[in-house]
């Protein structure tokens, strides 16, 4: 094979032959193909796409370059949750516990942040001594212990997505279906996961902007994780605003923990349940009495114990679910007030994610280190009401004129009218293959 002719070929709208997409993946780990020839396959596959064959080989190129997981020792059923990633979205750090209180085993191979969106893994590091840097024969352990575990990627797995993520990153081929499809199957099939239930994010503060190609999205994950006999159930979900009210990660892990003791903001609450759900129907329990099961282990506290069981595994310390006080605390609270009465009419979501970023929430750059103390929280809702002079938000920070900088930024992301507007719908759509 020619790289000149293979990336070509995917030029001028050609399918690339499945072999010479492995050879090709399997040439840039080895360093025989250069950055700028694979930033140009990239590129191509950004306008042209990859059919179902290709983007199956490509997929197993990405699986084949590093170790899997063999998870076959643990013998209850494995079931996995992805999100695609949005602001405020915390749903992992209570819903893996709460799953695996129902005697589903979950594995959790979590990422960091990403542009605008938070990460679990950065979310559970502010726990004080949580490690997320597991061993695998640790993952394995407390998987057999416990039926959760929450770790971060291994460099040895998917090694390809790794060096290729970091490409696509600068060279503006992220936002690409068949790329975002076989990134995220992979580091899931090479889990070793029997079910996966994928949370696609629709929204300004998601990197699927419309249902058309959040739906595409899962539509692809469902068919190509299928050839690879893992099972993939989807839920489309809002985030045309933030999930519940934190985005911050400690602020974050505080409000999974209320979530997990029946106290969370409802959207939050809403969206966990209907997670749990459909996992646990992956696990082969009716749609009906999934529901009922999991509900019945939050409202119980056995998912919140569940959650001290995984902390305390995982070196965490436990007490920061009685004490929030124990967890990073930002020095200052600023208040963010309305200019006026009204009604909540829009949030500039994204907008909010990147302020987050440069409150020091999240990395600008992949070296960065972000300071698990700060964040937001957001009170109102699309649709809610608003007094004249009501805190609509507040800025928690440790540098004070930062935190009053991005204060006044944060108030501009906020839309206030005369009109009624109906709250946007949590859950879009659900997808089963
Ligand atoms: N998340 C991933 O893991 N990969 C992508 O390509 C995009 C989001």
């Amino acid at each position: 094979m020619r790289i000149y002719d293979f990336i070509r070929g995917k030029k001028e709208g050609e399918t690339n032959h499945p072999e010479d997409i492995k050879r090709f993946v399997r040439g840039y780990v080895e360093g025989k193909v250069a950055d700028y020839q694979m930033s140009a396959w990239l590129m191509a596959v950004c306008f042209n796409g990859l059919g179902d064959e290709e983007l199956a080989a490509y997929t197993e190129a990405l699986i084949d370059s590093g170790e899997r997981f063999d998870l076959s020792g643990i013998r209850c059923i494995k079931i996995d949750k992805h999100s695609t990633g949005g602001v405020g979205d915390k749903v992992s750090v209570a819903l893996a516990p709460l799953v695996a209180a129902c005697g589903v085993t979950v594995p959790m191979v979590s990422g960091r942040g990403l542009g605008h969106t938070g990460g679990t893994l950065d979310k559970l590091a502010s726990i004080p001594g949580f490690r997320t840097d597991l061993s695998t024969e640790e993952f394995k352990q407390n998987l057999a212990n416990a039926g959760v575990a929450m770790m971060g990627q291994s460099v040895r797995m998917c090694p390809a997505d790794g060096a290729i993520y970091c490409l696509r990153d600068v060279t503006c081929t992220v936002e690409s279906i068949p790329l975002i499809a076989a990134s995220i199957s992979a580091k899931k099939i090479a889990e070793d996961a029997q079910g996966l239930v994928l949370d696609v994010k629709v929204g300004d503060g998601a990197f699927m902007k419309n249902e058309r190609d959040a739906e595409g999205l899962a539509r692809k994950i469902i068919s190509v994780t299928k050839r690879f006999d893992l099972r993939t159930k989807a839920v489309l979900s809002d985030m045309s605003q933030p999930l519940g009210k934190a985005v911050g990660n400690a602020l974050e892990v505080e409000e999974a923990v209320l979530c997990l003791k029946g106290e969370g903001p409802p959207d939050l609450r809403e969206l966990v349940l209907t997670l749990a759900a459909r996992m646990l129907s992956l696990a082969g329990r009716k749609q009906g009495d999934a529901r009922k099961e999991t509900e019945d282990a939050l409202d119980s506290g056995k998912g919140l114990n569940k959650f001290i069981e995984m902390v305390r595994l995982q070196g965490g310390n436990p007490a920061v679910v009685e004490d929030y006080k124990l967890l990073p605390r930002a020095e200052f609270k600023i208040p963010v007030t309305a200019e006026k009465e009204g009604v909540f009419q829009k949030i500039d979501t994204y907008k909010i994610g990147m302020l987050a970023v440069e409150l020091g929430a999240g990395r600008r750059r992949k070296e960065d280190s972000i300071d698990p103390a700060v964040g937001f929280k957001i009170n109102k809702k699309i649709g809610d009401e608003v007094e004249k002079g009501e805190p609509l938000a507040y800025v928690y920070a440790n540098d004070e004129t930062l935190g009053q900088r991005i204060a006044r930024e944060l108030k501009g992301c906020f839309e206030t009218g005369d009109e009624a507007v109906l709250p946007p719908p949590l859950i879009i759509k659900k997808i089963s293959p």
